[in-house]
């Protein structure tokens, strides 16, 4: 089978890419990516050079491009990761995530309408559910909450997923969607929570929690989100939503309070910032459709899967200094301005 990947050089389509690619030799795996900001071809390395595997630089938006593509290389599947994926830039740039996260993901499908396809899947989040309260811990998302979307980038996230269904439902076109908690785990761009702290504690700079740090997420090992989008696409049934999570509730200041302690820092480094606007309280995943229906099981739960994580970000310095003392030290600088 031929899959092109979109968003592989992000950091749950780089796991994935890295997964396929060594799982399925038998199989071609084509990483199409735009290389924006969180787009880092270094990601990749372990798997250039594979006779499995190519690298083609593209943005899901440029139809001519993309149908183009579609003709040449006449794709079986395609599994949509690519997207503006941090709610903080949602809040200050809106644009881009309407452009990419919902008309990219026309494009694909209007593509695959064209070409034909076995099978579309759609890489969504538990975000287009929106939150839950903190004190009604009995309360999870399934497949049938309604959308309720906070931010910017939930709701374009939340429209990506009403058109994979609309053009399911009048197209025909084969679908799924995984809707997932939140990620951690090598090669995670260092904006968002986890890197973020673990590379400011190693240079002992404050970390900046938004408001009282109660905020709870849910927290999954990327290789298990790798793991079922492998299965849904393989025996998911076709126009399926499916649910992804582990059970890992956290609230930041845990999550904090656990990255300091490992790496032996001081609980002083926490500084209490002005919080996200439009904050969500509390996301937690309740991911039996995918245990009962396909057998998913994750292998990590957050205690193995944060010091496996921690261990990753000390023993690959390189990668991720790269990043932080390029454009993005720009981003941190404003986005943080006055605030730490
Ligand atoms: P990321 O920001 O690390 O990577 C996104 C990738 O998409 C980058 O490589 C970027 O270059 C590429 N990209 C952006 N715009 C593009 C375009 N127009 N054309 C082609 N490529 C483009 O994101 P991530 O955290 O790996 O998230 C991947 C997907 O998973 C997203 O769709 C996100 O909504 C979803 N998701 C993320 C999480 C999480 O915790 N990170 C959880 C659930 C779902
Ligand atoms: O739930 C899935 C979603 O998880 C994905 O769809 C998104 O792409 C992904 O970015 C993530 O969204 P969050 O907003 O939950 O992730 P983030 O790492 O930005 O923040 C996690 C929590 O930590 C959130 O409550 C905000 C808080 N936070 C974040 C940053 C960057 C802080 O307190 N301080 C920070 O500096």
């Amino acid at each position: 089978m031929k899959f092109i990947v979109t968003g592989g050089a992000g950091f749950i389509g780089g796991n994935f890419v890295h997964y396929m690619v060594e799982k399925y030799p038998q199989d071609q795996i084509i990483n199409l990516d735009a290389l924006t900001y969180a787009g880092n071809l270094e990601t990749l390395q372990p798997v250039e050079g594979k006779t499995n595997y190519k690298f083609i630089k593209g943005d899901i938006t440029d139809r001519d491009f993309i149908f183009g593509l579609f003709e040449k290389e006449k794709p079986d599947v395609i599994v949509n990761f690519a997207a503006e994926s941090h709610v903080d830039r949602s809040i200050t740039d809106p644009d881009i995530f309407v452009r990419t996260n919902v008309m990219g993901t026309t494009t694909l499908l209007d593509a695959c309408k064209a070409h034909g396809i076995q099978r579309y899947h759609q890489v969504s989040t538990d975000e287009v559910y929106g939150d839950l309260p903190l004190d009604r811990p009995d309360l999870f998302f399934t497949e049938e909450t309604p959308l309720h979307t906070s931010s910017p980038y939930s709701s374009s996230k939340a429209s990506a997923d009403l058109f994979v269904m609309a053009y399911h439902r009048t197209f025909g076109i084969p679908v799924s969607i995984s809707r997932c908690s939140n990620n951690y785990g090598p090669y995670q761009f260092p904006e968002k929570l986890i890197p973020l702290m673990i590379s400011r504690a190693l240079a002992d700079e404050a970390l900046p929690v938004y408001g009282n740090g109660a905020n709870v997420r849910d927290w999954l090992h990327v290789y298990d989100h790798c793991q079922a989008i492998d299965l849904i696409i393989r025996k998911g049934s076709d126009g399926c939503i499916y649910n992804i999570g582990g059970h890992n509730e956290h609230s930041n200041l845990e999550v904090v309070k656990t990255i300091l302690q490992a790496l032996g820092k001081p609980d002083s480094l926490i500084k209490y910032v002005k919080d996200r606007p439009g904050h969500d309280m509390r996301y937690a995943i309740d991911p039996a459709k995918l245990e009962r229906d396909l057998g998913w099981e994750p292998v990590y739960n957050f205690q193995t899967g944060i010091r496996q994580t921690i261990q990753w970000y000390l023993d690959n310095r390189e990668w991720w200094e790269h990043i932080i003392s390029g454009e993005y030290s720009h981003y941190f600088e404003k986005m943080y301005k006055g605030r730490v």
